[in-house]
């Protein structure tokens, strides 16, 4: 095999963290911190996250590292944000009955104002009912666009939306009345992992966050499949698997 700029990527860590300390600087903590980046968190604002898979997590992770207010989490899964509180002590939001409810309880939290950030950590599969899978073939659309819109509603005016759920295609009936009027500031893409790896290593190593608490399965390289299935279709309680070739 083949690696283009290999000297670049890999870095020194300190002998003493174990691998499962380490292993999601390489990905979903740089991800999620790049989200809060992008919102351009100081210190004391709302930030709300929908998706509590394992890049919303570290999202709110990173937030609470960046000094916000308030933390919310937002997903359609009980088990993942019992997740997301256990491993980030987020105030959480269960989306039910569709994204009325869940903006409404976000400008609740906020005095009426909405959150100053919403970070978009789901993309283009959310979960979707019927109406969703009728627009999306009537339009040639792949998946749906209902939590970006859903984010682009809970902002406050001026506020940022971060987007880290990946979107591959053109979307009809985007909100881009709703852009314009509120003055909403849209940011998204691959994130700059590179950018923050040594910052963010330097936070595991200080103790200041703990990363491996969100694995919820350790399996053999052999298990990969099964691994791949669980975590897809989101059952036995899967968040994040870390698969094991010694085991
Ligand atoms: N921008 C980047 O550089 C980058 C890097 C890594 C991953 N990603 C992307 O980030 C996204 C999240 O990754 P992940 O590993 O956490 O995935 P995941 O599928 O485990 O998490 C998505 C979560 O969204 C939840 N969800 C589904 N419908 C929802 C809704 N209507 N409202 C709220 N939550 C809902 C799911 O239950 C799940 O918990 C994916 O699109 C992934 O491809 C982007």
């Amino acid at each position: 095999m083949r690696v283009p700029y290999a000297n670049y990527g890999p870095r020194v860590v300190p002998e003493d963290l174990s691998d499962e300390q380490l292993l999601f600087l390489t990905d979903i903590f740089p991800t999620g911190y790049t989200g809060v980046d992008w919102g351009e968190v100081k210190g004391g604002e709302t930030v709300a996250i929908f998706g509590s898979g394992p890049v919303g997590i570290m999202a709110a992770k990173s937030a609470w590292l960046r000094g916000a207010a308030q933390v919310i989490v937002v997903d359609t899964l009980q088990f993942r944000l019992d997740k997301a509180k256990a491993t980030a002590g987020c105030t959480t939001i269960l989306w039910e009955d569709g994204p009325k409810d869940v903006v409404e309880q976000i400008r609740s939290l906020t005095n009426g104002r909405g959150a100053d950030v919403c970070i978009d950590a789901v993309g283009f599969e959310p979960d979707r009912n019927l109406g969703d899978r009728i627009k999306a073939t009537i339009n040639f659309e792949k998946g749906s666009t209902k939590v970006l819109e859903a984010c682009m509603s809970a902002v406050r005016r001026s506020g940022i939306v971060s987007v880290l759920g990946v979107y591959p295609v053109n979307y009809d009936n985007f909100p881009i009345g709703q852009f314009f009027d509120k003055g909403i500031i849209l940011k998204g893409g691959q994130a700059p992992a590179h950018k923050h790896i040594d910052k963010l290593l330097e936070y595991v190593v200080q103790g200041k966050v703990k990363l491996d608490d969100i694995i919820t399965h350790r399996l053999p390289l052999s298990e990969i499949s099964h691994a791949y299935d669980i975590f897809k279709k989101r059952e036995d309680g899967c968040v994040k698997v870390v698969l094991d070739p010694w085991k």
